[in-house]
């Protein structure tokens, strides 16, 4: 799909200050309005993953479980959310982690993912990796094992990659 990339860049609106002064929110929102773009996102995003027996993908709340679920029906694989701290209703599991603005946590069901099955993780930016990291240890703590990390975005200046391992992350536009 080579005119993906700029087709994204047309439709990805950059909204400076939000949430917080010096911090500039990526909107993927108009992307998510054109049915046929994010056909095209989730099929880029799920890819790389096609043939590598990926059981349950993972999606983090909340921009994570709008890419991460249909990515999931892409790769016939399971959905399982990530939390954040209070919303799932059975017994959980919790770490915590610091974001590019704030601090927060990260749940997930402890029946969600069974030992040694594959797992990928899928959300929309990765910053600092804070928020993929606590997923990532949320998924070890069930013994999963993670093949990858899908984002539709990477901030590079952030770094987030290094702290997941570079070799297992993949992104469709990288800033
Ligand atoms: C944003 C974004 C990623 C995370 C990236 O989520 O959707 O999940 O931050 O930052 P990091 O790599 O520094 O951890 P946010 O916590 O703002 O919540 P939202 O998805 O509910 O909007
Ligand atoms: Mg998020």
């Amino acid at each position: 799909d080579p005119t993906l990339v700029s087709d994204l860049q047309a439709v990805l609106r950059d909204v400076p200050d939000f949430p917080k002064p010096g911090i500039v929110f990526k909107d993927i929102t108009p992307m998510l309005a054109d049915p046929r773009l994010f056909g095209r996102v989730v099929n880029a995003m799920a890819a790389p993953f096609r043939g590598q027996h990926i059981s349950k993908v993972v999606g983090v709340e909340s921009r994570g479980f709008l890419l991460g679920a249909p990515i999931a029906l892409a790769l016939e694989a399971g959905f399982v959310p990530a939390r954040k701290p209070g919303k799932l209703p059975y017994k959980r599991i919790v770490e915590r982690y610091s974001l590019e603005y704030g601090a927060d946590g990260v749940e997930m069901h402890e029946d969600a993912i069974l030992k040694d099955e594959r797992v990928l993780v899928v959300d929309d930016v990765l910053a600092t990796g804070g928020t993929a990291d606590a997923t990532a240890r949320l998924i070890g703590q069930l013994g999963g094992h993670i093949v990858g990390y899908s984002f539709l975005i990477t901030l590079d200046f952030l770094d987030g990659a290094k702290r997941l391992g570079p070799d297992k992350v993949t992104s469709v536009i990288r800033y």
